[in-house]
């Protein structure tokens, strides 16, 4: 390493501060900056912050965006959701890497670009898309990438692009309580302090407000929790540091909603951490900020610190004495499993995103090992708002059980893909109206680990006691190939499978393997008992809700098309135990080769 890079490399860990919970922060930088993670960087940031190298290196690993091998100047990776899939995604990754003279995976000789595959982008309304060195490129095309192609070829740096490469565009179609209008910055933490804490509880309660990022818990039932504390704790006791965090890691393919909120509402979701943090007593909040999202980076930033400028973070909060409590922002670095709360504050903490035992929970046991609120984007966008409207307000819409509105994100065969704000009761039809879906075949909601529903199940209601969603819903026309959806979700599971237990680790990769076979005409029905064991043995023996719903994608298509899978079987009475086509593949790819039946024109 040259004096200038340790230069670099020591000012980099200066800036963030040598703790060992900014070493995903400083490997982040570092990857920014030299384009991988070299061992002895590696060793430098082990001495700086007085971890183990080998840490250094597991955090390195985990996460997808972190390289130990130099990535391109310009580092490309295509989005490979299944709703880029359907608008040619597939078509143009092939062109990309001709027009770059690229393969997949690799890094150009001369080291000017690298182009890889990277799991869904949260841009599904304005796909196909891309990252270029973490920014968005969104509405892909062979125009767009003829384009793209000169620029990197003529060494431009990424300031000097166009802009409108890099468009990342709201795409509202409907709004109703929390995306109509704004909200004047301030005005919700004022009623904290004009009603006090228990009549703020009380609306929060009266709200009725559920979680929106998917399962669906108690919003004041945790915060009140997080101020109370376990049974014989001093109820909202200084002595206990507490902690919010805003979870905006969005990684459930189909998911862009918490995008649009960050985009043009941040003041809000700042807004509801800080009520939060009034009411339990937190001095501390972070925002988790996924990596794809880093366009919003900066932004975001100003916004934190325009908040700061105007009294509403800082010490003495609107001159509130003794109200300190300020906001900071964590960049993931490509792992969806980060999403799932106690990896998410793992990943805070600086180390891989491998999910805790829980319980206990992060409400009593999180960041540090303090109680620590956990909440979606939309959830405290809703919660400002209810602190300032009342509960009344906002559970005058919904149902019973599921209040309020939610937002969706909706894409795929649709004429207006985007931001759909229903109130919970809404049925699949009506949705399905508004956004311009015909012949459909079937949408998938609540992403790869939610449900899929058919034709005779579209009447049926988007709530909590019926179809619960974090906001992923997209629609298939009959021209799509339900086996093929389900085996880009199984890849998807396999891919970000964290690695931390045996049934997800070794089961989803058995699962995508199965499904390969089976989409490829090579299955028996031997393969299908096996599918639908391993299936099962995946969903109920994993250890955290990524491998207990990897399966669903299988099981619930297996459930409503079995014909469809048997059509795809063999038609042999014997069952081969051995796949040949299959053992060979990774030999041809070791080579290189591109001859998948080489062996059989050979026999013949
Ligand atoms: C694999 C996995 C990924 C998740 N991803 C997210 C996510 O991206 N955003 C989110 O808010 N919750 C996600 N969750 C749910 C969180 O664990 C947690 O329940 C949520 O952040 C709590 O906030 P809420 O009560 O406001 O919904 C995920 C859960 C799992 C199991
Ligand atoms: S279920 Fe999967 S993602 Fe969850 S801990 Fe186990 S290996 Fe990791």
């Amino acid at each position: 390493m040259t004096p200038t890079d340790l230069a670099s490399l020591e000012a980099i860990i200066q800036r963030h501060g040598p703790q060992a919970t900014e070493l995903l922060q400083i490997l982040r930088q570092i990857q920014a900056r030299f384009r991988c993670i070299s061992r002895d960087a590696m060793r430098v940031v082990a001495d700086a912050l007085a971890v183990p190298l080998t840490q250094v290196q597991s955090v390195t690993e985990f996460y997808t965006f972190l390289t130990t091998e130099p990535a391109g100047q310009f580092d490309i990776r295509l989005s490979d959701s299944i709703t880029d899939h359907m608008l040619g995604s597939r078509e143009l990754a092939g062109y990309f890497c001709q027009r770059l003279a690229v393969r997949p995976g690799q890094t150009r000789a001369d080291g000017a670009v690298s182009f890889s595959f990277t799991s869904c982008t949260g841009m599904c309304d304005q796909g196909p898309a891309a990252l270029v060195n973490g920014l968005a490129l969104t509405r892909l095309d062979r125009g767009r990438i003829d384009q793209i192609a000169t620029l990197i070829d003529a060494g431009t740096p990424l300031e000097r692009w166009p802009v409108d490469l890099f468009q990342v565009d709201d795409n509202i179609h409907r709004s109703s309580l929390l995306l109509d209008g704004h909200i004047e910055p301030g005005s919700a933490i004022q009623r904290v302090f004009q009603q006090g804490r228990e009549a703020l509880f009380d609306t929060l309660d009266q709200s009725g407000l559920r979680g929106r990022g998917g399962a669906g818990f108690k919003t004041a039932a945790k915060w009140r929790y997080c101020y109370e504390g376990q049974e014989g704790a001093i109820p909202g006791d200084p002595a206990v540091k507490r902690f919010v965090v805003c979870n905006a890691d969005e990684g459930e393919p189909g998911t862009f909603k918490d995008r649009v909120l960050l985009q043009r509402q941040a003041n809000e979701v700042f807004e509801g951490m800080t009520v939060c943090a009034a009411l339990v007593g937190a001095q501390q909040g972070f925002l988790y900020l996924r990596g794809e999202y880093l366009h919003l980076h900066e932004p975001l930033q100003r916004v934190l610190e325009e908040r700061r400028q105007r009294g509403l973070l800082g010490r003495n909060i609107l001159g509130h004495q003794g109200f300190d409590f300020d906001i900071r922002i964590h960049l993931g670095a490509g792992a969806y499993i980060c999403g799932e709360e106690s990896a998410l504050i793992e990943s805070l903490e600086g180390k891989r995103g491998n999910p805790r035992n829980r319980p206990p929970y992060p409400v009593t046991h999180g960041y540090l090992g303090q109680p620590t609120v956990v909440n979606n984007v939309e959830t405290f966008a809703a919660a400002a708002r209810i602190a300032l409207h009342g509960g009344a307000w906002f559970a005058a819409e919904g149902t019973g059980k599921s209040t309020g509105t939610k937002i969706l994100s909706l894409s795929g065969d649709c004429a207006r893909p985007g931001i759909y704000e229903y109130p919970f009761g809404t049925a699949i039809t009506r949705i399905l109206e508004d956004c311009g879906a015909k012949d459909v075949f079937g949408v998938q909601i609540g992403g790869p680990s939610g449900t899929f529903i058919s034709t005779n199940e579209f009447d049926r209601k988007l709530a909590f006691e019926d179809l619960a969603t974090g906001g992923s819903f997209i629609v298939f026309n009959h021209t799509r190939d339900v086996l093929e959806i389900a085996r880009n979700f199984t890849h998807f599971f396999a891919h970000e499978s964290c690695g931390f237990c045996t049934p997800c680790r070794v089961g989803t990769a058995l699962l995508r393997n199965m499904l390969d076979k089976i989409c490829q005409g090579h299955g028996t029905p031997h393969d299908l008992v096996e599918l639908t064991h391993m299936a099962r043995l995946v969903k109920t023996t994993s250890h955290c809700g990524l491998g207990q719903t990897a399966a669903n994608p299988i099981l619930g298509t297996l459930e409503r098309y079995p014909d469809l899978y048997q059509e795809r079987l063999k038609a042999i009475s014997f069952e081969p135990g051995f796949d040949l086509d299959g053992a060979l593949e990774i030999s041809r790819r070791l080579t290189g080769r591109d001859d998948a039946h080489a062996h059989l024109e050979q026999a013949g």
